[in-house]
């Protein structure tokens, strides 16, 4: 494609004119839409996503081109009504457009959207403090970014900073993100060998959940003599299914942690305010982190901003000598910023964690039963709160239950590092009668594929 100027100008102000318009799309506007939404990600963004997705293969004649939505529940362009239980893969603990984020968001973007970078933005150190606040233990200074994997390459610096060593002992199946440094400590090959050498410093694998495998590694390293920064962990595994670890898991990692001087990383960008039943994931087992890394629902469905939160010990090779040690221009905007103030305040005002853990009480033991009812199906239903996985007998029925349920109205999340698994992630705020929706029609499902068997 050569320039084309006049090109661009007519259609973003064509496009200016859509996304400024308050009315609902009419039908003929809705197809157009979802044809040049297609068009453009095949010739412009990613063609095969469009071979990958269900809303545009699962969805009829038309493919599902998302609109707008309320709690969780979100129409497509052509007023389709879909049950959220995928969350944005834990993004939208607060569902869609949460009223309380988007107003203060829209007041913030009236006065100013984003810092001077020279002035003290107040916004920024309001955020801050809260974090001390809400962290546990002595957590007490923070660094903002927009994404879950920036906030796990700062916490990777920080460690590496402060202990001045080089390794990371991380899970098996364990996912931080895909930037070079959070890729490097990814727990399955797929997405990590095509990319050959990243982090130059070493990095160990152990079977998550297994406490004496970590003690072991961090044993080992130290007799050889190889410097461990920080041991790294998912407080629940996410991408890898919803797998909560043994009850000594945390607790024994803590003590080894201290034990050689290493430092622990709590990755709760996906477990964060609230998810799996507490406001962290790490308080199930009473545990302080060293450092706590959160993303996802901190900028509460309208803002992406992710934040690393540490005590004033280990942050401090991150303001002596040269405070600008780790930076980024956008990163913990005053945008970014009022919206996780706004997160964390509807958090705590509607206690989301004590949401999780009742909704997950209430939703766990009937997947449960339907594991007892469809044995040819399931293999079992694992996780916390509502962090709840699926594991199918194999992926072409994992599959076929995640395209059956959005056939049905229903959305719900694939995993990352294990391809049979089926994520029900819904916003915390989901109502009781949108669960037994999701039941009934999930229900519906496995019925239809239990006979196809
Ligand atoms: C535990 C965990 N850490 C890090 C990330 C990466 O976050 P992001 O996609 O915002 O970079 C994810 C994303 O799924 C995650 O689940």
């Amino acid at each position: 494609m050569t320039y084309d100027y006049e090109d661009a100008l007519d259609y973003s102000s064509r496009w200016l004119g859509v996304i400024q318009k308050n009315e609902f799309p009419t039908v003929e506007e809705a197809h157009r839409i979802i044809d040049e939404s297609k068009h453009n990600f095949a010739e412009h963004y990613n063609r095969n996503w469009l071979e990958y997705r269900k809303s545009v293969t699962q969805a009829g004649d038309w493919a599902a081109v998302e609109w707008s939505g309320s709690g969780a529940v979100f129409k497509d362009v052509l007023g389709r009504e879909y049950l959220d239980f995928l969350g944005g893969f834990g993004m939208m603990d607060l569902g869609w457009s949460h009223p309380d984020v988007v107003k203060t968001v829209k007041a913030q973007l009236d006065r100013s959207p984003m810092p001077s970078q020279e002035l003290l933005d107040p916004l920024r150190g309001v955020l801050a403090k809260l974090m001390a606040e809400i962290t546990p233990g002595d957590l007490k200074y923070s660094w903002f970014g927009a994404s879950g994997t920036e906030a796990n390459e700062a916490a990777m610096k920080i460690a590496k900073l402060y202990t001045g060593k080089s390794a990371f002992i991380v899970a098996v199946k364990g996912f931080h993100g895909k930037t070079m440094g959070s890729l490097s400590l990814l727990g399955k090959s797929d997405y990590r060998a095509p990319m050959g050498q990243m982090y130059a410093g070493p990095v160990y694998h152990v079977p998550f959940g297994d406490a004496e495998a970590v003690e072991k590694q961090l044993e080992i390293c130290d007799r050889v003599g190889i410097g461990v920064a920080a041991v790294m962990f998912e407080p629940v595994q996410g991408e890898s299914g919803a797998i909560a670890p043994p009850d000594d898991f945390w607790p024994r990692i803590r003590e080894a942690t201290k034990k050689y001087g290493v430092l622990l990383i709590a990755d709760e960008v996906q477990t964060g305010l609230g998810r799996t039943g507490k406001l962290w994931g790490v308080e199930h087992w009473n545990v302080v982190p060293d450092i706590l890394t959160v993303a996802k629902s901190l900028g509460g469905g309208v803002m992406p901003i992710s934040a690393v939160t540490t005590t004033e010990e280990i942050f401090k090779p991150m303001m002596y000598p040269n405070p600008f040690m780790h930076t980024t221009t956008t990163g913990g905007g005053a945008l970014a910023c009022s919206a996780a103030i706004a997160a964390i305040h509807v958090t705590l005002r509607e206690k989301l964690w004590e949401q999780a853990a009742e909704k997950g009480a209430y939703l766990t033991p009937k997947l449960q039963d339907f594991v007892v009812k469809y044995p040819n199906i399931f293999e079992k239903v694992t996780g916390m709160g509502l962090l709840i996985g699926m594991h199918f007998k194999n992926p072409e029925i994992g599959y076929k239950v995640a395209s059956g349920l959005f056939k049905r109205g229903v959305l719900v999340a694939g995993t990352l590092t294990s391809a049979q698994t089926v994520r029900i992630e819904p916003p915390l705020v989901v109502t009781y009668p949108q669960m037994d929706a999701l039941l009934n029609r999930l229900e519906d499902a496995l019925k239809e594929i239990d006979q196809s068997l």
